[in-house]
């Protein structure tokens, strides 16, 4: 039988979503009472980054551990990937000595490489076009929050970047809209759009995008890997701030998302990421209880 993997959001179907997201409740619940819950007990995650992260590593590591499992944390400065050896030389060794592989690299090819040289499941933890377990994360809470995503709308307002290829995905898969606005220059890349995907509507200015959005969300306009372009993003980018005057236009009840590190005063205001209809540490906290669930399907299958 094929390795079921996740390189990114198009990989599962819904009814494997709404398995997971079952699970990640019945999973966040018992963190939160205190109790066991050991069903990766002896096995082992490999993670290996090759850009920084906070939230990713801490997330993986501590589910593993809460899990029953270990967790190993592999860099390119230490490893010898960063001295060249081919990622299929790489995925043959990494798999022959654990259960699942979560991997943050550039280019998605090298995900797509790896995973057809491994032995086991293999999760992406961010690539230049996919951020496939942070969009999870946000539509788990997103329903925690308000219920059913199916039908609603999201705002993007921001770069044309991995967290939004993967919240276009979503989108098709959940039966959700994303009205998406980015500044001149900054283009949705078709390449990476499914070309039946039309839960998707384009605004050149980013205040109509947030008409009656029932979610607004937005990211970086610096991405990693693209730092040199920086000083050009910031003046590409200005007005494209996520503030209480774009939040307005959205509906009363929406909420706020960002897939964070922020930066206050560039992508988003303060006012708006400190302030009520901000969910963003739920956000970060659903990471770990939707990435328990993630590795437990993908390594046992489903349960129950
Ligand atoms: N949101 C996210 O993936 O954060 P890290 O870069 O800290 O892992
Ligand atoms: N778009 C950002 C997300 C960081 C979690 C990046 O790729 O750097």
């Amino acid at each position: 039988m094929a390795i079921k993997h996740f390189l990114q959001f198009s990989d599962f179907t819904l009814d494997e979503y709404e398995y997971v997201i079952a699970r990640a409740r019945i999973i966040k619940q018992k963190f939160k009472n205190y109790e066991p819950h050991p069903t990766l007990a002896d096995r082992t995650l490999v993670m290996v980054f090759e850009k920084n992260s906070t939230r990713t590593r801490l997330s993986f590591e501590a589910g593993m551990h809460q899990m029953g499992g270990a967790a190993i944390y592999l860099n390119t400065r230490d490893s010898q990937l960063g001295r060249g050896e081919p990622v299929e030389d790489a995925a043959q060794v990494m798999s022959r000595m654990c259960d699942v592989i979560m991997i943050r690299t550039f280019g998605q090819e090298i995900i797509e490489r790896f995973a057809k040289h491994s032995r086991v499941p293999v999760i992406n933890g961010l690539t230049n076009e996919h951020h496939p377990c942070q969009v999870l994360a946000d539509v788990f809470t997103y329903i925690e929050h308000r219920g059913s995503i199916a039908g609603k709308t999201v705002a993007w307002v921001g770069d044309a970047n991995n967290m939004l290829y993967s919240w276009l995905q979503a989108a098709q898969v959940f039966g959700f809209h994303v009205n998406v606005s980015t500044p001149e220059g900054y283009p949705i890349d078709q390449s990476l759009v499914a070309p039946d995907n039309d839960r998707y509507t384009f605004f050149a200015n980013p205040s109509d995008a947030c008409q009656d959005a029932d979610l607004v969300t937005t990211d970086v306009w610096t991405s990693m890997g693209f730092e040199e372009e920086n000083a050009a993003r910031l003046k590409a980018f200005d007005g494209w701030i996520v503030d209480a005057a774009k939040m307005k236009r959205a509906r009363p009840d929406a909420l706020f998302m960002h897939c964070l590190p922020a930066h206050r005063g560039e992508e988003v205001a303060a006012e708006v990421i400190d302030g009520p209809q901000s969910v963003v540490w739920d956000e970060a906290e659903n990471r770990l209880h939707v990435q328990k669930a993630l590795l437990e399907y993908l390594v046992l299958g489903r349960l129950s």
